[in-house]
């Protein structure tokens, strides 16, 4: 299958557009020429569909963190349609692997038509979006055979971080030593990744166990939140299951009462300063019955 073919290829596809994104001797990361200067804008909005729209939303995280930017981000379909306020110094960024998707294609002429300045995370540099964008960020993902995104989608979080980064050393937020630290990371990812694509028998075991399940929870926290509403996403659009994405901390308001043992809950964690909120949330799922399956 293609998409299983892209899922194998996104380590090597991932260091490639990282490589266009980072100064190795210096350790920073790089943005290609701009005729604007970052360091004025003032909020940031970002649109996408899909799959494209968790770049979005993980891109808040980061940005607002990093750059400390307020940060807008919508679904294309929502955001051509609600007249949203575009006043002061926007820097409009749309995320799409086809540099096509409709929604998304009207939304970055809907911002340029308000005298947005708009950037685009492409995968297709001949695309109308790639063409129409003021500052084309593009990924080097290579074809995507797959309707559904895979390397596309990681490639693109690969941009978004270069992009947070830049932001914030822009605004003067940043300082070289954290970006040497980040930069780091980065270019850690691609080993990552490679380790985490080499778990075959763990994953075939878990898919049968959620194979049998008529409803299956994805939860997860600040930047693994949108990764959650990914992963249903995907289950959906794949498999037919039924899935929901859901803020962890939020399953108790409501989704908890659906917690049973043929339920599956799928919670990821990553490291950092609400794991151990996401533990218990775990503990909370496992107190009822559910059967919990922990990527972290
Ligand atoms: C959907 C695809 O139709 O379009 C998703 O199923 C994709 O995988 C979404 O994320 C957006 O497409 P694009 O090309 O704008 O990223």
């Amino acid at each position: 299958h293609f998409m299983q073919k892209e899922i194998y290829e996104q380590p090597v596809v991932v260091a490639d557009t990282l490589q266009s994104y980072i100064r190795p001797l210096e350790m920073q990361v790089a943005m290609p020429q701009m005729d604007f200067d970052l360091s004025e804008v003032e909020r940031v909005v970002i649109v996408a569909c899909g799959t494209a729209s968790y770049v979005g939303m993980i891109g808040k995280y980061w940005i607002e963190q990093m750059a400390r930017l307020p940060v807008d981000g919508d679904v294309a379909s929502e955001f051509r349609y609600r007249d949203p306020v575009l006043t002061g110094k926007v820097l409009g960024v749309v995320v799409s692997q086809s540099g096509e998707t409709a929604d998304t294609l009207a939304a970055l002429r809907h911002m340029k038509a308000n005298g947005v300045t708009t950037a685009g995370i492409i995968n297709v540099p001949t695309s109308s979006m790639a063409r129409e964008v003021d500052l084309l960020l593009p990924t080097h993902a290579g074809p995507e055979i797959g309707v559904a995104s895979t390397k596309a989608f990681t490639c693109q979080l690969a941009v978004m971080a270069a992009l947070s980064v830049n932001l914030a050393r822009a605004k003067g937020k940043m300082t070289a030593e954290q970006e040497r630290e980040i930069v780091g990371h980065l270019k850690e990812a691609p080993a990552a990744m490679n380790a985490a694509l080499s778990h075959d028998d763990e994953i075939q075991k878990m898919a049968h166990t959620i194979a049998e399940a008529r409803d299956v929870l994805y939860l997860g926290r600040g930047p693994c939140y949108p990764l959650a509403l990914e992963g249903a996403l995907k289950l959906k659009e794949i498999s037919y299951i039924h899935a929901e994405g859901y803020a962890a901390g939020e399953m108790k308001h409501g989704p908890i009462a659906l917690i049973e043992p043929s339920m599956s809950i799928v919670v990821l964690n990553s490291k950092g300063r609400v794991s151990d909120k996401v533990r218990s949330n775990i503990e909370q799922v496992r107190a009822r019955g559910g059967r919990v399956i922990a990527i972290g």
